[in-house]
């Protein structure tokens, strides 16, 4: 049978994302060619030197141009001379919110070889997934500001929730977590007695029905509501200040964590931090019935920029999660283990200009080790 024929919309963007993105794309072409499929990429300079240079981010069609492709990769948004907001919600958040892209997925997993900051910590314990509401909250730009610059400013951002938003994203962090029970260890988070009780996965819900009671009331209704129909699944739940006590202190009790667009925001530079950085943190913006987009969780990196240093696994990982996405499983996972095989004997660090390589000399040798 003929290989499926993907095309995919490459967004560089500024900084090192399209250092990042070139060894990507080289990457994912070698895993095209291994698995027979054909990918093409297109390339658009979108972001924020195009906005220095010209005075626009995108085209107004960029949505349009988007949508004939079957997936968007997307280096890094952000310039240090453009104040901030500007890029931020010029192109990665209106992308993110006109493409419907309401999940932000976040494996958290410790790779072999590389050094954790949690002290006695190892790949068997640190490896969960992050499910991050990515259409609601204090990102849908909901307040105001009324008596500006005088002593009585005041400023809103409210924090929004309805609960279809709730309930789409919790049905994809259930059903996530049940995928997750042929995991090699299937004791993450659960008991002999959960064992025992037919459980074979755990999904935790971050929040604080401490405080927001009206926002995370309802998501812990719609969260044990939804239960019900997952008797597989174990539920958990951690207000958001103590998950950043346990990501650090027990991240091994984690398996699939599902929260709100803000407090997925934070703890998932927390959960980067635990599995050796920037560096190596994918992620992608899933629409599951609609075009997603991958993209390294790090920014710009102003400071590597051009150097030819810079860590480019995050942005490969990511091209790994985008070809999970579209269906090639295989491509996918050989990415993912040729990855761990350089973290693992390769690599002196993650960390910029540290690796003992060069960024182009690591997307070599993923693609060597494929
Ligand atoms: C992220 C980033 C973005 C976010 C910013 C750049 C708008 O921090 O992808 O985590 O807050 O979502
Ligand atoms: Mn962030």
């Amino acid at each position: 049978m003929a290989g499926k024929n993907y095309r995919i919309a490459a967004l560089p963007g500024d900084g090192t994302g399209p250092e990042v993105i070139a060894q990507g794309i080289k990457v994912i072409e070698a895993a095209a060619k291994k698995f027979g499929f054909k990918i093409k990429f297109d390339s658009y300079d979108w972001g924020g030197t195009r906005y220095v240079n010209e005075g626009t981010i995108m085209p107004d069609d960029a949505v349009e141009i988007l949508k004939k492709y079957n997936a968007v990769y997307l280096g890094a948004i952000g310039r240090p001379d453009v104040p901030p907001g500007i890029l931020e919600k010029g192109i990665l958040l209106k992308l993110r919110f006109d493409l419907d892209q309401y999940i932000n997925l976040r494996p958290v997993k410790l790779f072999p070889g590389v050094e954790c900051p949690l002290v006695g910590k190892t790949p068997e314990d640190i490896d969960y997934v992050v499910v991050r509401e990515n259409s609601g909250d204090v990102y849908t730009g909901m307040g105001g500001v009324a008596m500006k610059d005088t002593p009585h400013e005041v400023a809103t951002q409210v924090m929004v929730y309805t609960r279809a938003q709730v309930d789409r994203c919790l049905r994809f962090a259930f059903e996530l977590a049940r995928k997750r029970h042929t995991r090699k260890n299937p004791w993450r988070g659960l008991t002999p007695e959960d064992i025992a009780a037919g459980k074979t996965s755990q999904l935790t819900l971050c929040g604080k029905t401490n405080v927001l009671t009206y926002v995370f009331n309802l998501w812990e209704r719609a969260f044990h509501e939804m239960a019900e129909q997952y008797p597989d699944v174990k539920i958990n739940y951690c207000h958001v200040d103590a998950i950043c006590m346990w990501m650090v202190k027990n991240p091994e009790w984690f398996d699939v964590i599902v929260t709100s667009n803000m407090f997925g925001d934070i703890i998932t530079d927390l959960a980067a931090m635990t599995q050796g950085g920037m560096g190596i943190a994918a992620g992608g913006n899933i629409n599951p019935e609609g075009l997603s987009m991958f993209e390294p969780i790090g920014g710009s990196a102003p400071k590597y920029t051009g150097k030819n240093v810079i860590n480019p696994l995050a942005a490969v990982l990511s091209g790994a999660m985008m070809l999970d996405y579209l269906g090639e499983k295989k491509a996918a996972q050989a990415i993912e283990k040729s990855a761990a095989f350089v973290t693992s004997r390769k690599l002196k660090s993650l960390s910029a200009g540290k690796m003992g390589y060069s960024t182009e000399e690591v997307g070599d040798l993923v693609v060597k080790n494929l």
